[in-house]
């Protein structure tokens, strides 16, 4: 290969801008932001280059494809996340590819391993919440659903692990700022989940905007090569973000030219650059001036060409297929399996009895607010809707999503009444008064407006309310409140909806408050008696989820992927904060979260009692083998969520006051009794020591059962890890 050809399978370009130039003169590797007709046309293109490499072709497929019209979009990830259940996920993560893979992308950027802190970040939706455990379980079940029976597979897409790491360490929550976290820090709760998909074979890892300790993401050859490469032996490829390698040059200065930038960026490991053009002539420039020696720049190029040697590319391109894209995109079984997750996603934070809505409780119900026929705003980011793209500029067809008023006009019992009222509006956009473009030229976002509350439409919700046995209120944010670049300074609702719910309140009329969320929001304090259904983005069913729901025909079973704050000035509220911080009060507000991590009701009530460990003194190799007695003492169906935590009493560094280790679903029918067990391997009971290194401590230990990560809720039982022999 020629050096040009060589740098040219660096570079990932947007398949949006100049094809030929990418293709014929810059000798592109890979592609994103596709559609079939680009694929093909950029497959046509690479047949004419001297050596006709294949191109890899990416996409964000976050939850479900998510820019192919027609495709099935999942609830987002954190609404996943709040599901608990990594088969249902990886069911997901197959059913997507499947899609994904028949419209000729061989490479999606997921699953999304951040973890989730400061609810103002823009890009909460994307995760699994707050918890490393949590986010690795669903992670890893997630990578395998996509990657499938290996990469040979022609329905296996390649996963992402991103964003590499500590990206949602955010100042301020605004998205993209340094990250300021220690290297012990990153040990003992960001890294975790990478190191796990890393060990189980995810095969590309993509770094997010951050810098850390004043070294960006893209040469911080300690977390790169070091770690990454070094001490977890990964031999997949590494991605940069979006225009990494430009930014150095451009918004960050840490570099003062492309060919400097290109040099460190191919030192410090990675293999693929993201959108970043002037990477062609500054990495020629790089190794013509010796900044760079070829042999650097061949590791990263062998690398990539493995990966296409594995997918099998250089036999079957694996181009869209037309007949395939037919028989699998939505397919009935995808749109089936949609349902279930939206069902299991929904997690009911408070009910005072209103709910379920049942034939003694309303015939008339008002359903108001302006998200409760907001069809778009239901599918969340990343999904042909969001105001990045221009993939799909109507979004995804509308006859294809239930809202939330189309699923409970079509599944309450005959005779009853639907009454709608939108009652706000939340924004409108305006161009932004610092200009129409970035300092690189790229076009600037419009910026939010928020709506005042308009007292017509108020005073049709309420009329609409006192008229009806029930009010179910469907509010929450929308899109351009969400996503990268678009973090939010407060979390309270925006717009007209804050008076519409006051003004509903004071109806008297039993209240519902649906929120459909892309994250925690904080609501008023006139709701503080209602009911209230926490659905994240549910997806193209979730409003036929919700009215079942609400109507007592499926039971609630969701659990909180992450905590919701009473305040936004309570930020973090994460559950698993080291002593000493978690306890401290604001002298005009409890520390307290709203919600706490794991919290989630059913329509009825599950008892805990009589937790018991098979042996509690354990050595090091040893398991914490538990058992805890549950019973359904009410009279409807239950899927309980058990989740153990453990707390190490004294530890040599500061350290979580407790930690989620282990989780397990259970099903209860009415009145039944049922035996839970669950089996911790003490060698997961570490802490990370003040020189970074991962130990178990022996000592003294707890064990805490429950249904929630709040103190109250946990049963307690003592065991002991004897040093080793
Ligand atoms: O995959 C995304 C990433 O999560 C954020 N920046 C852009 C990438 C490609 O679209």
């Amino acid at each position: 290969m020629t050096l040009p050809e060589k740098v040219g399978q660096m570079m990932q370009l947007d398949a949006r801008e100049d094809l030929d130039d990418h293709v014929l003169r810059k000798h592109a590797g890979s592609i994103l932001h596709t559609s079939p007709e680009r694929v093909l046309r950029a497959h046509a293109l690479t047949a004419r280059t001297r050596l006709r490499i294949p191109l890899l072709v990416a996409e964000d497929c976050i939850h479900g494809h998510s820019f192919h019209e027609g495709a099935t979009i999942f609830p987002t990830q954190l609404g996943m996340a709040a599901t608990w259940d990594a088969d249902l996920v990886e069911r997901v993560a197959r059913a997507t590819a499947v899609e994904v893979a028949a419209t000729g992308v061989h490479w999606t950027f997921s699953p999304v391993l951040c973890i989730a802190r400061d609810l103002r970040w823009g890009r909460v939706d994307e995760t699994f919440g707050e918890d490393p455990v949590l986010i690795g379980e669903l992670a890893s079940a997630m990578v395998r659903g996509y990657q499938g029976d290996g990469l040979a597979d022609p329905t296996a897409v390649l996963a992402t692990a991103k964003h590499f790491a500590g990206y949602s360490e955010t100042q301020g929550g605004r998205d993209a700022s340094e990250a300021d976290l220690s290297r012990r820090k990153l040990r003992s709760w960001f890294l975790p989940p990478f190191e796990r998909v890393a060990r189980e074979g995810c095969r590309t890892f993509m770094l997010g905007y951050q810098t850390t300790d004043g070294v960006p993401i893209t040469v911080n050859s300690w977390l790169l090569d070091e770690v990454l490469r070094g001490e977890w032996g990964y031999t997949g490829t590494l991605v940069t973000d979006w225009d990494n390698v430009g930014r150095m040059v451009w918004e960050q200065r840490v570099q003062p030219d492309y060919a400097h930038a290109a040099a460190a960026a191919v030192r410090a490991g990675n293999d693929m650059i993201m959108t970043t053009p002037g990477f062609f002539e500054g990495a020629l420039e790089a190794v013509e001036s010796g900044l760079l020696a070829e042999a650097e720049l061949d590791r990263a190029v062998a690398r990539i060409l493995s990966l296409k040697f594995e997918l099998g590319l250089f036999e079957d391109p694996r181009h869209p297929d037309a007949d395939r894209q037919r028989a699998v995109i939505n397919h009935p079984d995808h749109a089936a399996l949609n349902l279930e997750v939206a069902r299991r996603s929904l997690v009911l934070l408070r009910n005072d009895g209103t709910l379920p809505l049942t034939g003694g409780r309303a015939r008339r119900i008002a359903v108001v607010g302006p998200l409760a026929d907001d069809a778009q705003t239901q599918l969340g980011d990343w999904a042909g809707s969001s105001g990045q793209a221009d993939w799909l500029p109507d979004g995804q067809p509308r006859e294809m999503i239930t809202t939330v008023l189309d699923g409970l006009r079509a599944h309450v019992p005959p005779g009853w009444e639907v009454v709608h009222a939108r009652g706000a509006d939340i924004l409108t956009l305006a161009p932004d008064p610092e200009g129409d473009t970035f300092p690189d030229g790229q076009p600037r976002p419009q910026v939010v407006v928020p709506s005042p509350p308009d007292e017509a439409l108020i005073a049709e919700a309420v009329a609409a309310a006192r008229d009806a046995d029930c009010v179910v209120a469907v509010v929450g944010d929308r899109v351009e409140l969400v996503g990268e670049g678009c973090s939010t300074a407060t979390l309270d609702l925006v717009g007209g909806q804050i008076a519409l719910l006051d003004a509903l309140a004071a109806t008297g009329t039993p209240l519902v408050v649906v929120l459909l969320a892309s994250k925690p929001l904080v609501l008023p304090e006139s709701t503080r008696d209602a009911a209230l259904l926490w659905v994240a983005n549910p997806g193209m069913r979730g409003g036929q989820a919700v009215a079942e729901v609400l109507l007592g025909l499926v039971e609630p079973s969701g659990r909180l992927p992450i905590s919701f704050a009473r305040h936004v000035g309570q930020q973090p509220t994460y559950y698993n904060q080291v002593r000493g911080q978690h306890g401290t009060r604001y002298a005009d507000l409890t520390q307290d979260p709203a919600f706490a991590f794991g919290e989630g009701l059913s329509y009825t009530r599950v008892e805990y009692a009589d937790l018991r460990l098979e042996v509690d003194v354990l050595a090091p190799e040893d398991h914490v083998r538990a058992a805890v007695t549950l019973r359904n003492t009410g009279t409807r169906p239950a899927r309980e969520t058990v989740q153990a935590y453990v707390s190490d009493t004294v530890t040599s560094a500061s350290w979580a006051d407790k930690e989620l280790k282990a989780f397990r679903q259970v099903e209860l029918g009415p009145g039944e009794t049922v035996t839970a067990h669950l089996d911790i391997p003490v060698a997961d009971c570490t802490i990370v020591d003040a020189r970074g290194r991962r130990v178990v401590e022996p000592g003294e230990f707890t064990l805490l059962v429950g249904p929630s990560s709040r103190d109250s809720a946990l049963l307690r039982v003592g065991f002991t890890v004897k040093s080793p022999a």
